[in-house]
């Protein structure tokens, strides 16, 4: 059995120098060749709605699926796995400057057999499950990744990162993640999530999108890097993005954390909300982050539907409902875990997604930054029925805005991190394409 122990007083803090000199050999890039973006591809889980993703890692290199974890501090792996053999793995020392990046301190010993994940001196992680909210002890480590380079519109060579940072998970941290899967992918606001190291690795400019596929058996795409992000045909999903701001939270939103540490996961300037022409009315203190890091609007791939606290749902729904009235659709019975129903018999199918009220996430006083049409506000639970795609948070969440993965299907999000904001495209079917229409044909890997 592995356990831990940590000296917190040893805790060393390193020079702003050493980080920055640090941060230029990081993850080091293995090739001559500079690509000038990165791509994952991404599929849907059929059974979790859980997004994942493949990357290859270690030496010799083998495929890996990871559960896309949006506001996830980093990569982490289940190394308990016997399969875990890899010749490039390594943990770095305590009060390396690897630690000072991944902001741990202390030693870490294992009183076990060396091997990955059990190594002495070493630096405490806290691998998280963000879906079961569960997360247990670590030791930070490194090995050598692989992923797809492109140039925007196809797929290009694979290149690799000698030293890809990343937290050692354990088995049971696996629990209620899509079948197999050997860990998750942070793409959060760290030093050390993927975005971060991927960047640094290929001097990108700190700059990642999302677009997921709406679809099980289609293939969405994460473009790490600057764009052009193309889909067939030909249609470069970067030029149709309203931005808003990215908000820091000065609180921790993860399952475990240190006193004083702030939420790493992408919280957004989003204080209003139309449906169609109706402004809806809100309780406006729900929609700032107070100070002690509740209320506001963040992003999730993990929760799969958009969860709203109580009174916002109950005035969005108020108002879809009364707008849907008038196009004759008949409300129903509501179907586990919605709310709210409606007969489909009388929905109009288009080009773009069932006919239905578009919602407008906004800021005060200014253009919408957001429109949410019927492929994102609707979904089919069976052959008569479909719902309103929110789920109704109850009085009192810690945020009171979560939007999950239904609605961000088909939509290009752009996480612009040097200027700290958001980019939205709305649904891709609106200009012709979807996140499914990245061309990821090519020979190997
Ligand atoms: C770590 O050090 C302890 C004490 O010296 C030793 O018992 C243990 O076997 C070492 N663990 C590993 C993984 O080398
Ligand atoms: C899966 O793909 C097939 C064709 O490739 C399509 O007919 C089917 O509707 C798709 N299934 C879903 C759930 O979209
Ligand atoms: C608005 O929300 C805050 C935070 O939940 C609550 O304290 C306050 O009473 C609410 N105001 C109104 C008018 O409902
Ligand atoms: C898709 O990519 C492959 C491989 O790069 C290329 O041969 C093919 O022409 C591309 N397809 C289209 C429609 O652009």
């Amino acid at each position: 059995m592995a356990t831990s122990t940590i000296h917190p007083s040893h805790l060393i803090l390193l020079s702003s120098l050493l980080l920055l000199s640090f941060s230029s050999t990081s993850s080091l890039a293995q090739t001559s060749f500079r690509p000038k973006a990165l791509v994952l591809p991404v599929t849907k889980d059929i059974s979790t709605l859980q997004f994942v993703t493949r990357i290859h890692q270690r030496t010799p290199l083998v495929p890996l699926s990871l559960v896309v974890d949006l506001g996830g501090r980093h990569f982490w792996v289940d190394c308990d796995d016997p399969s875990y053999v890899s010749s490039t793995y390594s943990s770095p020392r305590c009060r390396s400057a690897q630690c000072s990046l991944a902001q741990t301190n202390g030693c870490g010993q294992c009183f076990s057999l060396a091997r990955p994940g059990c190594n002495n001196n070493t630096c405490a992680m806290g691998p998280e499950n963000s879906v079961t909210r569960t997360a247990t002890g670590g030791e930070l480590a490194s090995d050598v990744v692989s992923v797809l380079s492109t140039d925007g519109s196809n797929l290009g060579r694979a290149v690799r990162v000698s030293q890809f940072l990343f937290a050692c998970g354990s088995t049971f941290l696996l629990d209620g993640l899509a079948r197999g899967v050997k860990g998750m992918a942070g793409l959060g606001r760290t030093k050390i999530s993927f975005p971060s190291q991927l960047s640094s690795a290929f001097s990108f400019r700190r700059e990642f999108a999302i677009c997921l596929p709406s679809s099980t058996n289609s293939t969405g795409v994460i473009f790490f890097g600057p764009g052009p992000y193309k889909f067939l045909p030909n249609i470069d999903a970067s030029m149709s993005l309203g931005y808003t701001p990215l908000l820091n939270n000065p609180v921790s939103t993860a399952t475990s954390y240190t006193a004083g540490e702030p939420s790493y996961e992408y919280f957004i300037d989003i204080n209003a909300i139309r449906v169609e022409d109706m402004p809806i009315q809100l309780n406006a203190t729900l929609l700032t982050i107070n100070r002690n890091g509740n209320g506001g609007t963040k992003i999730s791939t993990v929760v799969p539907y958009t969860v709203l606290e109580a009174s916002i749902f109950k005035a969005v729904s108020e108002v879809y409902i009364s707008k849907m009235a008038g196009t004759n659709v008949m409300r129903v019975k509501p179907v586990k875990p919605f709310d709210v129903c409606f007969s489909s018999k009388n929905i109009e199918k288009t080009s773009i997604g069932p006919e239905a009220p578009y919602i407008y996430l906004t800021r005060q006083n200014q253009q919408p930054v957001w429109a949410i049409l019927g492929s994102n506000s609707l979904v089919q639970v069976n052959n008569e029925v479909m719902c309103l795609a929110f789920i109704n948070g109850g009085a009192n969440p810690t945020t009171s805005i979560v939007i999950g993965a239904y609605q961000l299907q088909d939509n290009l999000l752009h996480f612009d991190l040097a200027k700290s904001r958001v980019g939205f495209s709305s649904t891709l079917l609106n200009v012709g394409t979807s996140c499914a229409k990245f061309n990821f044909s090519a020979i190997g890997h």
